[in-house]
């Protein structure tokens, strides 16, 4: 092989981010070229409908085979943009079996089979980059991987998913329901015809996965991320959030509980103001990181879109290829410390209470005598009254309690006389 011998890259998938991806590489040829050292050439892309237009793309480089494409023996790369566990799992296997160093932007993935493909890439000698699957164009995956791996990171909070965070930030600012916000987001293109993944918070919850693994040198997969979605959030809840001084955002909360195990989780989160993620609008991404030398880190941007998604794939092309270049490979899994998993029930976090009470004297002691029961300590206890109903609406807001404490109590009040069904429960953000 000459030095000038070109970097063989193969694209699986040319939907909105392969698209990019593509235009990219032939757009930016001689600049790749002068950063990596060598050419780039594109030799092929896997699609699944030969016959749909693509403007831009070379009709003869596409191939509805994909196997034989990424079995094809010379390729330096394999560039992998089609989502869902198979057959993007076996392909990407496939492609590492013949010595390809490979690109995925699959979370879902990553959080499922992770350490199959780091141990596959590691028997073969070979990358495997995936800076895209996490937050679309912002720089995440690599800070984790590389900047912050002599440090001691402590927590990492995120508004990872765009789609919700459109929807959460609508209902904020417009006073609009979740149905006709998901109506609304459907329509700009934010949200899928089929938003399951996105407002029930698996999406989040498989980069919080991603993101918690790479933060605590463990293997965390999606099964280990307690999750919940914003699809119950109400107006009442936005409305209760506003008057703490609070947003609600889906927050993805991956920490160190005190024993040294990982509390991972998604849930609608009441964020207070003054914090970095409480800014973040519309459906952009946002990770804050805490560490213990470096202190807080907050990152921000697009998290989803062809072009910012692409600029991700982009510079994971240009590190393998580089790499490739050089003669050696970038960093491998990072799972030493194999760190257990805290139970939801013992995660701790603030939580805010509401609840319907009868207006008399007395209730008010009753309510706060069943946290107190539990352990659980009072941060600030508003009332709204009814007086015509002699019905008063309370809402609690709590120290840092076990979870499992805090739906204890719960229950406890739901059998109370003096408190109205429909008690909601939103975790709040810091301490
Ligand atoms: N659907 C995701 C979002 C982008 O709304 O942020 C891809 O993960």
């Amino acid at each position: 092989m000459t030095t000038n011998a070109p970097i063989r890259v193969a694209l699986l998938g040319c939907g909105v981010v392969g698209s990019q991806v593509a235009r990219q590489l032939l757009a930016h040829a001689e600049d790749l070229r002068a950063r990596i050292g060598r050419p780039l050439e594109l030799v092929g892309i896997a699609v699944r409908d030969l016959s749909k237009p693509r403007p831009g793309i070379d009709p003869a480089l596409l191939t509805a085979d994909a196997e034989a494409l990424v079995t094809r023996g010379d390729l330096d790369l394999v560039i992998e943009l089609l989502g869902g566990i198979e057959p993007a799992r076996s392909l990407l296997l496939a492609a590492i079996g013949a010595g390809a160093s490979v690109i995925t932007a699959n979370k879902a993935l990553l959080a499922e089979d992770g350490g199959s493909l780091y141990t596959a890439a590691e028997q073969s000698g070979v990358d495997l980059y995936f800076e895209a699957a996490v937050a679309g164009a912002i720089p995440i995956i690599r800070p984790l991987r590389e900047s912050l791996v002599g440090d001691e990171v402590l927590a990492v909070k995120g508004i990872v998913n765009g789609t919700t965070n459109f929807i959460l930030d609508r209902m904020h600012s417009a006073g609009v329901g979740f149905s006709e916000v998901l109506a609304e987001a459907q329509a700009l293109g934010y949200a899928e015809a089929d938003p399951t993944a996105d407002v029930e918070g698996y999406d989040a919850a498989a980069k919080a996965a991603i993101l918690a693994s790479l933060a605590f040198h463990s293997r965390v997969r999606l099964a280990d991320v307690d999750r919940e979605g914003i699809s119950l959030v109400s107006q009442d809840d936005i409305a209760a959030a506003k008057e703490m001084g609070c947003v609600i955002k889906l927050l993805a909360n991956c920490s160190l509980s005190a024993d040294g195990r990982i509390a991972v989780g998604v849930h609608p989160t009441m964020v207070p103001q003054g914090h970095p993620l409480a800014a973040i609008p519309g459906a952009y991404n946002a990770v804050f990181i805490e560490s213990r030398y470096a202190g807080r880190l907050m990152f921000m941007g697009p998290g989803a879109g062809g072009s910012p998604t692409a600029s991700a794939v982009m510079g994971d092309v240009v590190t393998a290829a580089r790499n490739r270049v050089r003669g050696t490979v970038g960093p491998g899994e990072s799972a030493y410390s194999a760190r257990g998993i805290t139970p939801p029930g013992e995660v701790e976090s603030r939580y805010y209470v509401s609840l319907q009470v009868t207006d008399e004297p007395g209730v008010l002691a009753k309510v706060a005598a069943r946290f107190a029961d539990h352990g659980i300590s009072l941060q600030a206890v508003r009332q709204d009254g009814d007086p015509v109903n002699s019905r008063a609406r309370l809402g609690v807001m709590t120290h840092v309690a076990p979870d499992s404490d805090l739906r204890a109590t719960v229950a406890e009040l739901e059998s109370l006389a003096e408190v109205g069904p429909g008690i909601t429960v939103m975790r709040v953000e810091g301490h």
